[in-house]
């Protein structure tokens, strides 16, 4: 089945002079008119649970730049939230779990139905697909289960890595059981989200880099298998995306996914590597540093066009290497996409 849009048609193996265009957290505080429906929202999390802002601030940078695709404005937090971790958004803080998870929650979770605590998200997933024109794709998304139990351990972000890093040989049993349960939950959550209308789907494990060999497979790697594997199984039509940030060439471990169809690439992965290995595989997403927004201008264009000339020739989609910062000026995002438009 041929679609109207750009992003999809990339997944079949389509090449365009000038690629799909979306970024991470393209919705957010970078934008005025985020801020303006965050304050009418009250929290953080209103806005995630009110399925009307909600999709209005997910079609709000598709609009102003005429984007490719939007992704669901959620957040990976909401997991832990419906396994029954109070969550809260502390200003200039960051998330809050309370209180941090230990072995004697797992049963608890295991019983937790998340599609039917997290309900509102669907309803702004189709929402958002209603509202959208047909040639623009709507990507759903959960974060990769170690990166969600990073925060559920810590009760928020996590302080000292190696402190987690020393639970994982003192306490396998109980980090194991943790990953088994987002995995499945995992599944489930994206799933609904596909059948409410997401076209797509993208893992986030953002904090994937760092993990020790070997136990980097035992954590992100196989759970990533297990959900792309779960998910290509159900909706073979529906493009997963990977984004493990920071795992160098260990990229060639999960491009090799069966369930593997595009693979977001960080700031710090050199593209020329990136083009010569995985691009093969899988679709490449992403790369350019976010930061080189924030001045903006020929620095930022030069980094885009390398992007732009060594995957001239493979299907790719362009975006950022992690997401945008509030410190981005909106015009020179549209000075990106124009840049991109012109010399793609
Ligand atoms: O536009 C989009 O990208 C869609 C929505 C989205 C958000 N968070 C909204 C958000 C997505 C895809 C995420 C993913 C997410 N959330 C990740 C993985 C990607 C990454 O950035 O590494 C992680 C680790 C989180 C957890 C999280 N959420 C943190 C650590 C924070 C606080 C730090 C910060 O940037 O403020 C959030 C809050 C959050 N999630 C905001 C937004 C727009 C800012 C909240 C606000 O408006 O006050």
């Amino acid at each position: 089945m041929t679609t109207d849009s750009k992003f999809l048609r990339t997944f079949e193996g389509e090449v365009f002079a000038s690629p799909p265009i979306w970024f991470m957290r393209q919705a957010g505080r970078y934008l005025p008119e985020y801020r303006e429906l965050r304050a009418r929202a009250g929290s953080f999390l209103d806005l995630c649970f009110n399925p009307e802002l909600a999709s209005e601030v997910t079609l709000q940078p598709v609009r102003r730049f005429d984007l490719d695709a939007a992704i669901l404005f959620a957040d990976i937090l909401l997991i832990p939230h419906a396994l029954g971790q109070k969550l809260s958004f502390v200003e200039n803080e960051g998330p809050r779990l309370e209180p941090p998870v230990s072995m004697k929650d797992l049963d608890g979770f295991r019983e937790r139905d998340v599609v039917e605590s997290l309900s509102a998200v669907f309803e702004t997933v189709s929402k958002t697909r209603a509202g959208l024109a047909p040639d623009k794709a709507l990507i759903g998304f959960a974060g990769a289960p170690w990166t969600v139990a990073t925060y559920m351990l810590a009760g928020g972000p996590m302080k000292d890595p190696g402190v987690l890093r020393q639970r994982l040989y003192e306490e396998p049993e109980f980090i194991d059981g943790l990953m088994d349960i987002l995995t499945e939950k995992t599944i489930a959550y994206l799933l609904a989200q596909i059948d409410a209308g997401a076209d797509a789907v993208q893992l986030f494990d953002t904090w994937a880099g760092g993990l020790p060999w070997p136990v980097l497979d035992r954590v992100s790697v196989r759970p990533l298998d297990r959900i792309s594997k779960a998910i290509k199984s159900a909706r073979p039509n529906v493009p997963v995306i990977l984004f493990p940030k920071g795992v160098g060439e260990k990229a060639l471990d999960y491009v090799l996914l069966q369930g593997c169809d595009g693979f977001g690439i960080d700031y710090a992965m050199d593209p020329g590597w990136a083009r010569a290995n995985l691009a093969e595989r899988v679709v490449v997403q992403g790369g350019l540093d976010p930061l080189l927004t924030i001045p903006g201008g020929k620095d930022m264009e030069e980094a885009a066009s390398t992007y732009l000339r060594l995957f001239h020739d493979v299907p790719y989609i362009f975006n950022l290497g992690h997401g945008f910062t509030p410190k981005t000026p909106p015009e020179h995002v549209l000075g990106l996409v124009n840049f991109i438009r012109r010399n793609g």
